[in-house]
């Protein structure tokens, strides 16, 4: 399985705060199957987190290094999970934002808290499109505007976005996003299957097989498949998607 929605790196942003519990992070990964990852800490242009890819670089190359010498056979790229706010379109224009593993490709975050500007998710789009990026909606069940209007998933797929999942908003019913993520499945919207971990041994740890397992039972291997290892491929590789 490959895990593309992940915040493994430390000392960048709520996650991970040391180099030791980023590896402890992967070494439950790597129990679990999982065998590539997409590092995607938040940045957030002009905010708490302003991670670019000259401040990623350092954490990134030493986690890489050290469980490399510690047989931890997980294959690690670099991306973000890019929050977006006018600041994000002034950092595109600049080349500052962190895609994923350096395609088109930007994970993209709503805004799910009050913010001091106007948001519209369709004009956000359309201005990340005109930059020339391709855009993976993370975690849409988390956010208050697709639960207050669900059409917006049908108007953002038809301008081409793509939609990440967070595997814990399908494993735990007292979650609050539980019953809309399970929706977007099986409306045939999610795309992508991630973790969305910020730290080990926790319900936030990086596992991924409980998820799977119980997409498999409902809707067979090849579906599985597409969510946790042909899809997130194609997010390393910047291949084509296969969408439902
Ligand atoms: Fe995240």
């Amino acid at each position: 399985m490959i895990d593309t929605h992940c915040h493994c790196l430390y000392g960048v942003d709520d996650a991970s705060e040391d180099i030791d519990t980023s590896i402890e992070m992967l070494r439950e990964a790597y129990e679990d199957g999982i065998t590539k990852i997409i590092c995607t800490p938040h940045s957030l242009p002009g905010g708490k987190y302003p991670n670019d890819y000259e401040a990623l670089q350092l954490p990134f190359n030493q986690l890489k290094k050290a469980i490399q010498e510690l047989g931890i056979e997980i294959d690690l790229y670099l991306g973000s999970e890019t929050f977006f706010s006018p600041l994000t379109i002034a950092w595109g224009k600049a080349g500052k934002l962190v895609s994923l593993n350096q395609t088109s490709r930007i994970l993209l975050e709503f805004p799910w808290y009050e913010i001091d500007f106007n948001f519209d998710p369709l004009l956000a789009i359309k201005q990340m499109k005109e930059l020339g990026y391709q855009i993976i909606v993370a975690h849409p069940e988390r956010y208050p505007f697709i639960h207050k209007d669900y059409s917006y998933m049908k108007e953002l797929r038809a301008l081409g976005c793509h939609f990440q999942v967070n595997s814990t908003s399908l494993m735990y019913p007292e979650d609050r996003n539980y019953e809309l993520a399970w929706k977007i499945v099986e409306d045939g919207f999610v795309d992508v299957i991630a973790s969305d971990a910020h730290r080990p041994h926790s319900k936030r740890s990086i596992i991924l097989s409980g998820c799977h397992k119980l997409i498999m039972g409902k809707y067979g291997t090849e579906e599985a498949n597409r969510l946790f290892i042909e899809n997130p491929q194609a997010l390393i590789d910047g291949g084509e998607l296969k969408i439902k």
